[in-house]
């Protein structure tokens, strides 16, 4: 076993920076296999700390020369970084070293993509390029000079001096080494301005490969609405005189908020109606939203130290889930949220990889870029809204933006603002940041003489680390229904503080029907005991349409679960439900797409298991195969009434309301050729002028086992379309039958276009292997052998990467003795490979503990 924790990193041990920096001038020689990096740094002595221990972070560097004051020195160099005597007063660091860009595989710190050079150094990257000290809370002034023979050389801030062979780049705001960003290429641009409220205008360009020019103008689009919404909403300016976007092919993340020069995966910007579906238009939009939020929530205040990245990124989320709601559907946003939250939040928060939203300690911080960090992380902040309302939020977000800019902040400077504009004691909201685990709330409900009440217990389960939870504080919205259907209580903030807890109402004429946890206003899982019959109610009637939504999928789990466990056969009155449903006019199409939709087959199992038993990830497959089939025969007309209403014409939108109407189209497409073999599919397929429509009919001919002749067109059609074949790759594993879904894998791997290099590849097929649940977990076991021979594989070429897919295993514990048996032999034979990376040893180590 490899040994990790003797690296393991604390938040209580957390010490000031001995030396601050007041400059960094930084020259790159560039040259793909020995970059020549030359840096002068001004240091100072920190005056908020005794200790003068000088070390500067630095990792597979080739250090070439160092000197202090212009004096050389000989510092005293280790695996991760440089000690050296320094004097205690101001003075002038000078380094040279020299990198690999062309051998970096790992794709952190400078590396090349298809001939151009870039830089990822969030988290700890920095380092890889220079020695320095890299920690969030040292922050700089940079200057840059980049010399090469490229036509294209960027950094961050504002453009200097450039020449022939040379471009220099100034930032005047301060800031953390993980936001240094450097890109050379030969790279064309989309150039557009903006005007701030102010009157400052500001140069906007994305910068992309040659022929990806005409995949410019969505990003370009969601730019400028990013940064009026900043505006008005937030009251945050753009504070520089440009600001550059540029996409990369080989990335590991989505994108990153370097200051001044976004980096994007290239599936986060590129975008064109033939190529693009309507939910990568979408999450373009957010992604490219996300990152210049960032400017102020992340960059002009960032993180302390990594502990705190929630206070960056779980703000920046819920800043970009707010953008996406005003930008289209905000019932819709907010569903897909919560199923994404389930689906990837609640799966982490109940296994081994659980952790707070702020870990209290970790050995790879890279490890900590979580659905708990993000998405959980932006559900606090929902909550701390929700409970001081509108307000006092947006007074207290411009006292955090005057008292902290500038600063590298922490979670309590983030609680203390929202104290001090309230005068509300946080101490026990604070809980939500400390403690892991999803709290359970169950609920009882009693009626006598007018007065209704509901009584409410709250639990959280032990997690890693954290046997015993006190209770937290919980906002759970409530509305009641009369018997009617009509709102008889309309939605009121419960605030659930204690263990157990009532509440009650008066004076109703009779006993109502609870709609709970409204907009779901906490993220917590609700038990209540009810029949499908209020489910049915609820779905019909409800006016909060997550309530309404939620009440479809609980009848959904329901009926599922009893043909899972009883043998039990579609339930007549679910189908009728949703007949009912398709049937109502009044709903927005995307709502009516998303009740159609079943839980998934991770839900189901997870229902299983929360029911005690051992779920069968190919039984779960086989039932819910067998409730589409049967929900295409009982709304079989409806269906096709709903596909021909919901044609969009006219050239293609990619706006929420062409995207709903395609959205609704598609899933009966899906449904309907369980019935006509493909035809309708087929007839799609032929003419679809974008990718939403060619793809779904894809996926529908395959649905119907009639794909095969449109997979070889689509491969011909788009084999130069790096982003839309991994679309092509994703969705043949997406589609394989439990049984033959490794052999799939396998057979992908071998084709000339799948390579290890490319993490959109990678996942594209292993990513859509792990969530096909039934062909990963099938009982065979070749799922677990074939991903643990490819992660021994990818480890040696991309630590982090290879980290993030181990997540595959984490559900481990809820199978049967079998399949627990099989997967340990696959993680022990990935930890016991020679050199395993941190980050996977990390990993591996916490699945398996
Ligand atoms: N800050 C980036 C974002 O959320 C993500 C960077 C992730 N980096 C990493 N090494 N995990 O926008
Ligand atoms: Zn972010």
């Amino acid at each position: 076993m490899k040994d990790v924790d003797g690296r393991t990193i604390y938040l209580k041990d957390y010490a000031p920076p001995a030396y601050l920096v007041e400059r960094v001038e930084l020259t790159f020689v560039l040259a793909p296999e020995a970059t020549r990096v030359k840096s002068r740094i001004r240091f100072t002595p920190n005056p908020g700390t005794a200790s003068r221990d000088f070390f500067l972070h630095g990792e597979e560097l080739k250090l070439v020369s160092a000197s202090v004051d212009g004096q050389a020195v000989t510092p005293a160099v280790t695996d991760e970084g440089l000690t050296c005597e320094v004097p205690d007063a101001p003075f002038t660091w000078e380094a040279e070293v020299e990198i690999a860009p062309a051998r970096n595989t790992a794709l952190e710190g400078l590396y090349m993509s298809n001939g151009m050079y870039c830089t990822q150094c969030e988290a700890e990257g920095f380092r890889k390029i220079t020695y320095y000290p890299d920690r969030p809370d040292v922050m700089a002034v940079f200057t840059v000079r980049i010399e090469s023979e490229l036509p294209v050389m960027l950094s961050n801030g504002n453009p200097g001096a450039s020449g022939a062979g040379f471009a220099e780049w100034h930032d005047p705001w301060p800031k953390p080494a993980y936001l240094f960003a450097l890109v050379a290429g030969e790279l064309v641009n989309h150039s557009g301005s903006f005007t701030t409220r102010s009157g400052k205008d500001v140069e906007l360009n994305v910068w992309v490969r040659p022929g990806d020019e005409g995949k410019c103008a969505f990003a370009m689009e969601s730019l400028k609405k990013s940064m009026k919404w900043d505006e008005e909403v937030y009251g945050r300016e753009y504070d520089l005189d440009i600001f550059n976007i540029v996409a990369v092919d080989d990335f590991n993340m989505g994108a990153m908020e370097n200051k001044g020069l976004n980096i994007f995966n290239s599936a986060a910007v590129l975008a064109s109606p033939e190529t693009s579906t309507d939910a990568n238009f979408e999450r373009i939009e957010a992604i490219i939203a996300h990152e210049y939020f960032h400017n102020w929530t992340g960059n002009r205040i960032t993180c302390r130290d990594w502990f705190q990245l929630c206070l960056k990124e779980g703000l920046t989320v819920f800043r970009d889930a707010q953008f996406t709601a005003d930008m289209r559907s905000e019932p819709v946003k907010r569903i897909t949220d919560v199923i994404d939250l389930r689906g990837r939040q609640f799966r982490e928060d109940n296994g081994p990889l659980a952790h707070p939203v702020r870990p209290e300690s970790f050995v790879e911080i890279n490890n900590f870029y979580t659905a708990t960090v993000y998405e959980k992380g932006a559900e606090v902040i929902g909550m701390l809204k929700r409970l001081v309302g509108d307000e006092a939020y947006a007074k207290a977000l411009d006292l955090y933006f005057e008292r902290h800019d500038g600063d590298a902040a922490t979670i309590e400077d983030w609680l203390k603002v929202f104290e001090d504009t309230t005068g509300r004691d946080l101490s026990q909201f604070k809980r939500w940041y400390s403690q892991a685990g999803t709290p359970r709330v169950s609920v009882d409900e009693a009626w006598e003489d007018g007065t209704y009440t509901l009584t409410f217990r709250q639990s959280t389960p032990p997690t890693p680390g954290q046997p015993v939870k006190d209770p937290r504080v919980i906002p759970i919205a409530v509305g009641l229904l009369g018997p009617n259907g009509d709102e008889v209580q309309e939605t009121t903030l419960l605030e659930l503080t204690e263990a157990e807890q009532s509440f009650t109402f008066e004076g109703l004429a009779a006993k109502p029907v609870p709609s709970i946890l409204r907009g779901f206003s906490a993220p917590v899982i609700l038990d209540r005991e009810t029949d499908n019959a209020e489910r049915a109610f609820l779905l019909a009637h409800d006016t909060d349409p997550f309530c309404k939504w939620e009440a479809g999928r609980a009848l959904a789990r329901d009926v599922l679960l009893r043909m899972l466990n009883e043998g039990a056969a579609p339930d007549k009155a679910f189908l009728g439900a949703l007949s009912s449903t398709l049937a109502d006019e009044s709903l927005d199409p995307a709502f009516v797409a998303l009740v159609l939709a079943l839980p998934s087959e991770d839900d189901l199992a997870q229902a299983q298991v929360d029911a005690g038993l051992v779920p069968d990830p190919q039984a779960i497959h086989a039932v819910r195969e067998r409730m589409r089939d049967a929900m295409a025969e009982a709304l079989e007309d409806q269906l096709r009434a709903a596909y021909a209403a919901h044609q969009v014409p006219g050239p293609y939108r990619p706006d929420a309301d062409a995207a709903a109407s395609r959205a609704l189209a598609n899933t009966a497409l899906m449904l309907l050729s369980r019935r006509d073999g493909g035809a309708l599919a087929q007839t799609q397929y032929d003419t679809a002028d974008n990718m939403t429509q060619q793809l779904a009919a894809l996926s529908a001919l395959l649905t119907a086992g009639a794909g095969e002749e449109a997979l070889k067109a689509f491969e011909a059609q788009w084999k130069d379309d790096r982003l839309v074949m991994d679309k092509w790759f994703s969705l043949q594993v997406a589609h394989a039958e439990p049984g033959d879904t490794a052999a799939t894998v396998e057979r992908l791997t071998r084709h000339p276009a799948f390579t290890m290099k490319n993490p959109n590849r990678f996942r594209a097929v292993f990513g859509a292997f792990a969530m096909n649940q039934a062909g990963f977990h099938h009982d065979s076991g070749d799922g677990y052998r074939l991903m643990a021979d490819w992660l021994i594989e990818l480890d040696a070429l991309n630590p982090q990467t290879t980290a993030r897919m181990c997540s595959a295993f984490q559900t481990w514990r809820r199978y049967d003795a079998d399949r627990q048996a099989l997967i340990r032999e696959a993680l022990e034979r990935i930890m016991a490979k020679k050199d395993l990376s941190r980050d996977t040893a990390e990993m591996i180590g916490r699945i398996l503990d």
